[in-house]
């Protein structure tokens, strides 16, 4: 019997059907070999939500997606609706997801792939074998904390607010999941904070310290979010798994990401509590200046859907297929338009799509 699973899909915006069309078939073409089999409900979010029901996130997507295993999600936004009231921009539609699954964890890796090394806008020798996953806290932080709003005071004056807040229970579940990723990694975390002005970093700090304990192959280490920043760029090489809240992880991971100079190549995952369903994205947006033109890479959205079969349904075999195949693909000289290169042969999304099927149906 072969394992079934329920994925929703959720194409969103701009490139999001292109590309999300090759990671479905990708999907469709590994299942027998490895004896699954999958059902997929597509669901509105984003832009395209806005436009046929008013709102970014419709409750009816977010109930399907409560009853799926697991949730590939493309890409949302877009100039058309870049005027809306932030409450009600496709954007929402993500911070919605977080919430109402329950998406704590979000995975970000940067690798740099050595095929794609002079893609990279820093030195070859700086950024060869970087291989970095930022841990970053997704349904906490300053994105979430009470009070916000922007209020009048007496004198209508107007003040905008945000707090940055982090519970003990929040801050141990999300060191958690970095201490065990790094176990399966090289063993060496970094946890980025601004302790030296923040009490919710000094808390922070503290309840990551306290669980060093129960992880003695880790190698725990502490940096301020301005210094992790600059080490990024000076040094890559020293980080291995980064740890950090949810404003500092959303900037560092986009400077991590910018190191392998592909963004097009790059997954992510947010996971919630085990055996809830994660939601499985590239990082990449919904590019809406060439949706339509059959010109984007659609391999970190296929890279995505390995991720969703690593660390959401726990087919790690089936992920390392549909990575070696990429890798394989990259070898060939197969490239689109964002990370060209000298030698090597141009083609689009659906080409692109094609020629890694072949790979896939070749056994590799
Ligand atoms: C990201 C994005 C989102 C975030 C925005 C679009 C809400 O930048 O996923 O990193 O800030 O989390
Ligand atoms: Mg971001």
């Amino acid at each position: 019997m072969s394992k079934n699973y329920k994925i929703t899909l959720l194409p969103g915006d701009g490139i999001g059907g292109e590309i999300i069309q090759v990671a479905v078939a990708v999907l469709e073409a590994i299942a027998p070999k490895f004896d699954l089999s999958f059902q997929f409900e597509a669901a509105l979010v984003g832009g395209a939500a806005i436009d046929a029901t008013g709102q970014p996130l419709p409750s009816e997507t977010l109930t399907v997606c409560q009853q799926s295993d697991a949730i590939l999600l493309a890409a949302v936004g877009g100039h058309k609706w870049d005027t809306l009231p932030s409450e009600l921009r496709p954007e929402q539609a993500l911070l919605g997801l977080r919430a109402g699954l329950g998406l704590f964890a979000n995975l970000r890796p940067a690798k740099v792939l050595p095929q794609l090394i002079d893609a990279s806008s820093l030195k070859k020798e700086i950024v060869e074998g970087v291989d970095i996953l930022v841990v970053r806290e997704l349904t906490g932080g300053i994105y979430f904390g009470k009070p916000k709003g922007i209020f009048t005071d007496e004198h209508g004056m107007r003040r905008g607010v945000n707090t940055m807040a982090y519970t003990e229970p929040e801050i141990d579940r999300i060191a958690k999941v970095a201490y065990t990723a790094a176990m399966k990694r090289q063993g060496i975390l970094c946890s980025v904070d601004k302790a030296n002005v923040l009490e919710v970093s000094q808390l922070w700090r503290e309840r990551v310290t306290n669980l060093a304990a129960d992880y003695p192959n880790v190698k725990l280490s502490h940096m301020y979010v301005d210094n992790a920043a600059m080490q990024l760029l000076r040094y890559p090489k020293q980080f291995d798994v980064i740890v950090t809240g949810n404003l500092f992880g959303d900037i560092l991971s986009d400077a991590a990401a910018m190191l392998t100079g592909s963004i097009g190549m790059l997954p992510s995952a947010s996971l919630g509590e085990p055996n809830t369903p994660g939601v499985f994205e590239p990082v990449h947006g919904s590019a809406p200046d060439i949706a339509g033109k059959d010109l984007a890479n659609p391999l970190a959205q296929v890279l995505s859907a390995a991720m969703m079969l690593r660390y959401g349904l726990n087919e790690a075999a089936a992920a390392d297929y549909i990575e070696t195949a990429v890798m394989q693909l990259l070898d060939s000289g197969k490239r689109t338009g964002d990370i060209m290169a000298v030698g090597c042969q141009q083609v689009g999304c659906q080409a692109m799509g094609a020629a890694l099927l072949e790979l896939l149906s070749s056994g590799l």
